[in-house]
C-alpha cells in the first residue's frame, strides 16, 4: 500500500464515472499516465512540481506506467532537462534508502519538448512523442500549467485540440492567479470552458493540500468535543493569519499586479475559512464538500473598505544589515501603492456565524513566518474562578484553539489551569499536539497530495468555478475601491509586526490578535 487513506478508494470511484466530461478508464494494468509540465523551465516547476513528482515516485504512489514531459519555449534536450531537475530533487528525509537509485529511475522517465504556448503544431508534436511512450496502453494525460496566467488559454486551446487523450482522460491543473477580479476571473472561466469541461479543470490552491488544512474537517467532524462549540454561541472570533519573514524577492513583477489581498486572502485564507465554517457535508465526496463551501462563501458579506487596513513594507536597518523597501525591487514601479500587508474583518450572515468576526491578516516582510487559524472562545459565563474576594482576576484568559499550519505543525488548546500547590492560582496553559513529537516521518509537501489527487481524479481539494465566483464577489468591490481611490498603504518596517492599523481594526470588534 502507498499509505493513502482507505477513503481515497471511494474518491477514485467518483472520479472515474463520467467519460463525457473528460474522464476515462481507471489506471489498470493497461493504462498509462503522462504528466506534462507546461512551463517546465520556470521557478514553480523546478521548486515544487518536479520534486513533488519525484517524492510520489519514491513513495510508490505513481501508477506503474507513467511518463513526465517538460514543455516550454526554452531549447533543452532530455538530458538537459534531467540535469535541471536533478539539481532540486531531494529525498524528503535525508539520506533515505535507495534514494540515488530511485532518482536515476525517475529521471529516465522524464523527457522534454520545446514549443510555443499558442502553437497547435508544438502540441501535436508533443502528442506524437507521448504516443510513442504510451506504447499502445490506454493513455491518460495530465497537463500542469505552470506558466504566467496570460498564457493559460493559449495552452489549453492548443493542447486540448491536438494533445488530448482519445481513449483515456485529459485533465489540466491550472495555477493561480485565476483572474484579478470577478470580471477577469469569469472571462478566464468562460475561455477555459470553450475547450474543457469543468471536470477536466483542476484549479489548484496549494493551501488546501497542507496537512493541517486537510485535518480541519477531521478535527471538527470526528471529535465530539469540537463541533457542538463551533458556532456564534461559543466562538467570539476566528483569526486567519499568514505571515512571511521575507519580501517579494524576485517576484515583484507578478506581485505588483496583484497585491497581498489577491495573492493570499482571496484564495488561501478564504479557502481555509470556507472549510472552517461550512456545515456538515452530506458525505466526503468532492461535490458534497464543495457544495457546502460555496454556501458559506455565498453567505458572506462583501468586504467593506472600513473593514480593511492595507500596508506596504519600507526599508529598514537592523543589526548592521539593511533590508529593502518593497519599492526598491527593480521590477516594482516607483511609487507603487500595492499592499504587501492587509488585515480585514469578514462576516458570514448565516444562523451559525451571525455577528462573529472572521479576522484575516496577511503580510510579507514581517517579523516571522507562520500560518495559523486561531479560534477565540467566549468567556465562561458566571465563572466561579473569575474573582477572588480581594477582586484580583483569576481566570487568565478565555479558551483559544490554535491550528498552526506552518511551521512546526501543531494543534493546541489554551485552557485555564490550577497552578499546583496549596493556594488557588490559575495559569493559562496548553494542551499541545505538536506533530513532530507525536508523529514520526516527514509531512508531505502540499503539491504531492494535490498532484496525486489530480492523477486519481479526486477533486475535493480543487476549486470549482462557482466557488471561485463566490470568492471574487466578496473581494472585488473593495479592491476596486482601494485602487479607484488610490488608498495609500500604511508603511511598516521590513521585519516588523506590520502596521498598527491592524490593531485598531481588531479593536473595533473587541478583538486582540493572537
Ligand atoms: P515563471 O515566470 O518562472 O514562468 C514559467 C515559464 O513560463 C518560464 O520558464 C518561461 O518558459 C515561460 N514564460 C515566462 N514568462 C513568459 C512570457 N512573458 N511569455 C511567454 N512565456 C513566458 O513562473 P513561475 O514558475 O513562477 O509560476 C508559474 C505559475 O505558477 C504562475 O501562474 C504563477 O502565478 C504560479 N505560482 C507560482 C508560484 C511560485 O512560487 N513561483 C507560487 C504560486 C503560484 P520559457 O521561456 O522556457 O517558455
Ligand atoms: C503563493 C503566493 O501562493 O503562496 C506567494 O503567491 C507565497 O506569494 C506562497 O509566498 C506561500 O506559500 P507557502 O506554502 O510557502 O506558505
Amino acid at each position: 500500500t502507498n499509505g493513502r487513506p482507505q477513503i481515497s478508494a471511494s474518491f477514485r470511484d467518483v472520479a472515474i464515472d463520467g467519460k463525457a466530461s473528460g474522464d476515462g478508464p481507471p489506471e489498470q494494468g493497461g493504462a498509462t499516465v503522462s504528466i506534462t509540465v507546461v512551463g517546465a523551465s520556470g521557478d514553480l516547476a523546478k521548486k515544487k512540481i518536479f520534486p513533488a513528482l519525484f517524492a510520489l515516485f519514491y513513495e510508490d504512489c505513481l501508477p506503474e506506467h507513467f511518463t513526465v514531459f517538460g514543455y516550454a519555449r526554452s531549447k533543452m534536450s532530455d538530458e538537459e532537462l534531467r540535469n535541471m531537475i536533478s539539481l532540486t530533487l531531494t529525498c524528503r528525509i535525508d539520506q533515505r534508502e535507495n534514494c540515488s537509485d530511485k532518482m536515476e529511475k525517475f529521471l529516465k522517465r522524464c523527457f522534454y519538448h520545446s514549443g510555443q504556448y499558442n502553437s497547435e503544431e508544438g502540441f501535436s508534436e508533443l502528442d506524437r512523442k507521448l504516443k510513442e511512450k504510451e506504447s499502445g496502453k490506454v493513455p491518460n494525460r495530465l497537463f500542469y500549467l505552470s506558466i504566467p496566467p496570460n498564457l493559460f488559454v493559449d495552452v489549453v486551446r492548443s493542447a486540448s485540440r491536438t494533445a488530448s487523450s482519445q481513449d483515456g482522460w485529459t485533465r489540466f491543473i491550472v495555477e493561480k492567479p485565476f483572474g484579478r477580479d470577478s470580471e477577469s476571473s469569469g472571462e478566464l472561466t468562460r475561455s477555459l470552458k470553450k475547450y474543457l469541461a469543468e471536470e477536466q479543470i483542476f484549479r489548484i490552491d496549494h493551501y488546501l493540500g497542507k496537512e493541517l488544512v486537510e485535518n480541519l474537517s477531521v478535527l471538527r467532524f470526528s471529535n465530539l468535543v469540537f463541533e457542538p462549540l463551533w458556532s456564534r454561541n461559543y466562538i467570539r472570533n476566528v483569526q486567519l493569519i499568514f505571515s512571511e519573514d521575507f519580501g517579494t524577492e524576485g517576484r515583484g513583477g507578478y506581485f505588483d499586479n496583484y497585491g497581498i489581498i489577491r495573492d493570499i486572502m482571496q484564495n488561501h485564507l478564504l479557502q481555509i475559512l470556507a472549510l472552517f465554517a461550512m456545515e456538515t457535508p452530506v458525505s466526503l465526496d468532492a461535490e458534497d464538500i464543495r457544495n457546502e463551501k460555496v454556501k458559506v462563501l455565498r453567505s458572506m458579506r462583501k468586504l467593506r473598505l472600513e473593514d480593511v487596513v492595507v500596508g506596504q513594507y519600507k526599508g529598514h536597518a537592523k543589526g548592521g544589515k539593511t533590508y529593502p523597501a518593497y519599492v526598491d525591487d527593480p521590477t516594482v514601479p516607483a511609487g507603487s501603492l500595492t499592499p504587501t500587508f492587509a488585515a480585514a474583518a469578514l462576516f458570514i450572515d448565516n444562523a451559525r456565524w451571525d455577528g462573529v468576526p472572521f479576522l484575516m491578516k496577511a503580510g510579507k516582510a514581517l517579523h516571522t513566518r507562520r500560518a495559523e487559524i486561531r479560534v477565540q472562545f467566549r468567556r465562561v459565563p458566571g465563572n466561579l474562578y473569575r474573582r477572588r474576594s480581594s477582586g484580583t482576576e483569576l481566570d487568565k484568559a478565555a479558551n483559544e484553539l490554535v491550528l498552526r499550519v506552518q511551521p512546526d505543525e501543531a494543534i493546541y488548546l489554551k485552557i485555564n489551569n490550577k497552578v499546583p500547590g496549596l493556594g488557588m492560582r490559575l495559569d493559562s496553559s496548553e494542551l499541545n499536539l505538536l506533530y513532530s513529537e507525536r508523529y514520526r516521518g516527514e509531512i508531505p509537501d502540499a503539491y504531492e497530495r494535490l498532484l496525486l489527487d489530480a492523477i486519481e481524479g479526486e477533486r475535493r481539494l480543487f476549486i470549482r468555478s462557482d466557488e471561485l465566483d463566490a470568492a471574487w464577489a466578496i473581494f472585488t468591490p473593495v479592491l476596486r475601491e482601494l485602487e479607484g481611490r488610490r488608498v495609500a498603504p500604511e508603511l511598516y518596517p521590513y521585519g516588523s509586526r506590520g502596521p498598527v492599523g491592524a490593531h485598531y481594526l481588531a479593536a473595533n470588534y473587541n478583538v486582540r490578535w493572537g
